[in-house]
């Protein structure tokens, strides 16, 4: 059976799933996230006057994943950069090509919109580095990040 999925706009009414696939996500990198940090990442995600923005995959009518996203400026170029931060697809609803088409997404959304880049990180070992890997080689910097 082809999948009939939408990639769009999170809205209000996404709350519910947005937050049951965050949660997911949080499990998948051990880690939690604060109840009123999360409430205000999704405030923001909604907001048209902050960075944050979110699309999600809706497939048969539900929300089952997500690109959490930073537009950002940058001193190398005139042009918007997008960090995307965040991508998780709902365990029952991989391996159909959600997670790529939520990345071609960025890309089409990117390009439409003239942002000069998209990137983002993964751990060395995660093995969605097999999707990423379609798209465009990881290059060789590394990353140095202090809690302050
Ligand atoms: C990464 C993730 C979003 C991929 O979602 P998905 O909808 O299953 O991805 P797709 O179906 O579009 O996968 C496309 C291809 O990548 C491969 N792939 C993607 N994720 C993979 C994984 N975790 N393990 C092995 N292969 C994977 C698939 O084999 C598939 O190849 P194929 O089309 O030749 O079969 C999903 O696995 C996920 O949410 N993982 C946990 C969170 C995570 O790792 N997020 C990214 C953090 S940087």
């Amino acid at each position: 059976m082809t999948l009939s999925l939408t990639i769009r706009d999170a809205q209000p009414a996404d709350e519910t799933a947005w937050r049951g696939l965050w949660a997911g996500y949080n499990r998948f990198y051990e880690s939690s996230v604060p109840e009123d940090v999360t409430t205000f990442t999704w405030k923001r995600l909604l907001s048209p006057e902050s960075a944050l923005f979110c699309r999600v995959a809706e497939a048969s009518g539900q929300v089952v994943g997500f690109t959490n996203n930073v537009l950002h400026e940058g001193t190398w170029v005139k042009d918007p950069l997008c960090y995307l931060e965040d991508l998780f697809v709902d365990p029952a609803s991989r391996g159909q090509g959600i997670g790529r088409a939520l990345i071609r997404d960025l890309i089409d959304l990117g390009t439409k919109c003239h942002w000069s880049r998209l990137y983002w990180h993964t751990r060395n070992d995660n093995p969605a580095r097999r999707l990423y890997d379609e798209f465009i080689k990881a290059d060789d910097f590394v990353r140095y990040r202090m809690s302050l």
